[in-house]
């Protein structure tokens, strides 16, 4: 049974009952900025605690449907390509989806035939798909057998930054991925925000305050106010 748990109003005050189906249950639904909840999981580089493995690190953590489907080995050969990227940004990939390891490791060496790569991140078995229901993967309308493809980005204090949710027969950019590791990177690091399509080293947002002088230390530029609600920096490096 699901509870109306909160009461949305409409324009008159008036309850706005959901069907039974859209309502909100107590289950947990990992959102940005939530702490990433510790776990054990087997994988194909053997049994790993999240928060023991991570430390230290960003973390990648991605569903995908199945092992030996088309559109997954796309995926995981996009992201074993990317090795060289991911480590000079510090982020370890995490893959997760319900097929066992030893399907796993066959489908990587027909990856590494097939596309010449080599998955060097560990791939987790998740039995009985627990581990995908929790972390919000499932969704039954669009599979009841299969997680959809959901991307999250952990940072280095486990805090939950990112979240893409993606359909079963439609494969990531993961490119995307890492310009948005690059893009809290640069936040964490100077208080910038970035504008759609950003790539290292465009032009980036001033969503605050600051002095010139700090803006000059972080960029070596200083700013160009647009608009009352625009102040862009142009990084010098
Ligand atoms: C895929 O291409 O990745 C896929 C195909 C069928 C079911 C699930 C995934």
């Amino acid at each position: 049974m699901s509870i109306q748990f909160f009461a949305p109003r409409d324009a008159d005050n008036q309850l706005v009952r959901l069907p039974p189906a859209l309502r909100r249950t107590v289950r947990w639904l990992p959102r940005i900025g939530d702490i990433f909840p510790d776990f054990n999981v087997e994988t194909t580089q053997g049994s790993l605690k999240f928060w023991e493995w991570a430390e230290g690190h960003w973390v990648h953590l991605f569903s995908h449907p199945a092992a030996k489907t088309p559109v997954c080995t796309s995926e995981i050969a996009s992201v074993a390509s990317y090795s060289a990227a991911w480590k000079a940004a510090n982020v370890k990939n995490l893959a997760l989806t319900g097929s066992t390891l030893d399907e796993q490791t066959q489908w990587h060496a027909d990856i590494a035939r097939l596309f010449n790569v080599k998955v060097d991140f560990p791939c987790a078995h998740d039995p009985d798909l627990k581990l995908s229901r929790l972390f919000g993967m499932m969704h039954e309308k669009e599979s009841e057998a299969w997680p959809i493809r959901k991307s999250f980005l952990i940072d280095p204090s486990q805090h939950l930054r990112m979240i893409f949710e993606y359909p079963i027969f439609i494969g990531r950019r993961t490119g995307e991925v890492l310009r948005v590791v690059h893009a809290l990177q640069l936040r964490d690091r100077t208080g910038a925000a970035t504008p759609s399509d950003w790539e290292d080293g465009d032009i980036t947002i001033i969503p605050d305050d600051r002095s010139e002088a700090h803006v000059r230390k972080e960029f070596g530029a200083g700013s160009v106010r647009l608009s009352p609600y625009l102040r862009v920096v142009q990084p010098a490096y």
